[in-house]
């Protein structure tokens, strides 16, 4: 899969998100080594602090479909915003070798490794 293709997968979800609140609609497609893309987009909440992001939702369905495995992650919102440290976090769980690609619904794209977002992180490695 192209990098432009999974940044498509990520324009057609983010116009699902659910985000009455911020009015900042974000979409995530994550590609897994064997090839599928799970996606996912912000769900918020009238109880703010419940909302949940799109990267993390898009995590979420993957290991549910018995993905842990990823090669990059394609993030779209109308100015090319990076993912929040949580979801790093949470993408970090997964290796820090994952490509983060950042864009906008138009495609103008930057991509950074996870190790670049964040660095020194801890990982499952640290609980051994
Ligand atoms: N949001 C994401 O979906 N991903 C991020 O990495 C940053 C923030 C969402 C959460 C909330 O619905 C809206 O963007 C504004 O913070």
């Amino acid at each position: 899969m192209t990098p432009d293709a999974l940044i498509a997968k990520a324009v057609e979800v983010r116009r699902k998100a659910h985000a009455p609140y911020s009015k900042y609609l974000v979409g995530a497609a994550l590609l897994a080594k064997d090839g599928r893309v799970f996606v996912g987009c912000n769900v918020e909440n009238a109880s703010y602090g419940l909302t949940c992001c799109a990267e993390r939702n898009a995590v979420f369905a993957a290991v549910a479909a018995g993905a842990k495995k990823f090669v990059a992650v394609a993030v779209v919102t109308a100015n090319g915003g990076s993912p929040c440290g949580a979801c790093r976090q949470v993408l970090r769980e997964f290796g820090p070798k994952l490509l983060v690609i950042m864009a906008t619904p138009k495609g103008k794209a930057v991509a950074a490794t996870l190790d670049d977002l964040l660095p020194g992180s801890f990982g499952p490695e640290h609980l051994k």
